[in-house]
């Protein structure tokens, strides 16, 4: 299904009750186009009223799973349950949705009010009703002083929020959005972002935001599913997935700052993570470890770094800085390795300083280095 020519898509069930969120299933849902396997076994309930974020790297399969959640896609095996009934074959206009594109496209001949209202009036919908709601959506979007502009006098920003309204305003039972923000400036993002979660909060209906982005889904999620080759691999609230990551591509997709790997070997008490750091091993680390080799992350935040060597710590170099405004990423050679740490500005270390680092056993991932999955914490 392309993206690319399609308008904010809204479609609804005139005998459901307008905006009457339902819970979703999804249950084994597969598709296989012809020559790819592109959605493989997703399991996935969506509760009525959450904002539930699909993120993952570019062709997992999110906007397909979307489709199929639409109706624009039809799943080759499983089931999509909306309330108590199975809708895998249920075209688009009786599922109660509405849609939103990464590409939007508006009526350009028509002013902020027409557009909001289209889908509405070529329903039939009563005039009066159309304008009433027309009004009520513009004003929980800031469009209200906009009404009567044409399209093309709005700015990126303003244009992608008609989108919204003019999905909105059909009172959808669920909202399914497909990268919505990715076309705007860094600023603008982050502006919408926020609106989305006002939005999200005033209306309360189900909503269903895809991104690649995890800095966006981060920000605006209530859970987030995480997607990989078609896969589920994690279901949680953002601070789940960045503190209980399932494996290691969960512990590296996840955060702003690429998470340190080191491989460790054990040996009764002790680990070594590095020549010239062994580290002992405390024994609720140890009885979770079975093998001698496992794979630990250790995320950027909580490497420390001093200028003095202390109980635990390995001496290392700087090798690069970035200030990233109110922390300061860097590059620090140790062991003949580069580990990142992020550290606040008001300790500032500079190129070729000589800085001491450590890790504590409360903010380190253990992986077992076969499976990947992690064992520590339990
Ligand atoms: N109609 C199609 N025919 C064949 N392959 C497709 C079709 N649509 C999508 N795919 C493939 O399925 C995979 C998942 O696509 P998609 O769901 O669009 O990924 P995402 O939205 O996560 O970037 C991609 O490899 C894509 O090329
Ligand atoms: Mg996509």
């Amino acid at each position: 299904m392309s993206q690319q020519s399609t308008l904010t898509h809204a479609t609804g069930n005139r005998h459901q009750r307008d905006g009457q969120p339902v819970d979703i299933q999804l249950r084994g849902v597969e598709k296989r186009f012809e020559g790819f396997h592109a959605v493989r076994g997703v399991d996935l309930d969506i509760t009525s009223g959450e904002l539930l974020v699909l993120l993952g790297p570019s062709g997992c399969g999110k906007t397909t799973t979307l489709n199929m959640l639409a109706g624009l896609e039809t799943p080759t095996g499983g089931q999509i349950i909306f309330g108590d009934k199975i809708v895998n074959h249920l075209p688009p206009e009786e599922r109660d949705i509405a849609m939103v594109f990464q590409s939007i496209a508006l009526y350009p001949h028509l002013n902020v009010r027409e557009n909001i209202g289209f889908a509405l009036r070529t329903q039939k919908v009563d005039r009066s009703v159309v304008a009433e709601r027309t009004v009520e959506v513009a004003g929980i979007l800031g469009l209200t002083p906009m009404l009567d502009r044409k399209i093309n006098q709005l700015s990126g920003g303003q244009r992608q929020r008609v989108a919204i309204a003019k999905a909105l305003v059909r009172r959808p039972a669920l909202f399914l959005l497909d990268e919505p923000f990715s076309s705007l400036d860094a600023e603008l993002r982050r502006q919408m972002r926020s609106e989305l979660i006002r939005i999200h909060r005033e209306v309360e209906t189900t909503m269903v935001f895809v991104t690649h982005d995890q800095e966006e889904a981060m920000a605006i999620a209530d859970r987030i599913g995480v997607m990989n080759e078609g896969k589920l691999v994690q279901l949680g609230d953002p601070l789940d997935l960045y503190l209980r990551p399932v494996n290691t591509w969960i512990a590296r997709f996840i955060g702003a700052h690429p998470i340190n790997f080191l491989t460790g070997q054990a040996s009764g008490n002790t680990i070594s993570l590095l020549p010239g750091w062994t580290l002992e091993l405390p024994a609720e680390v140890r009885a979770r470890v079975s093998g001698d080799t496992v794979t630990l992350g250790v995320r950027p935040d909580y490497l420390q770094v001093e200028r003095a060597p202390h109980a635990g710590s390995i001496a290392g170099t700087v090798h690069t800085r970035q200030i990233l405004g109110t922390d300061v990423l860097y590059e620090i050679d140790a062991g003949d390795t580069l580990l990142r740490s992020v550290r606040s500005v008001t300790d500032v270390f500079t190129e070729g300083d000589q800085v001491h680092l450590s890790l504590d056993w409360n903010q380190v991932f253990v992986f077992d280095s076969q499976t990947e999955e992690r064992v520590y914490p339990a």
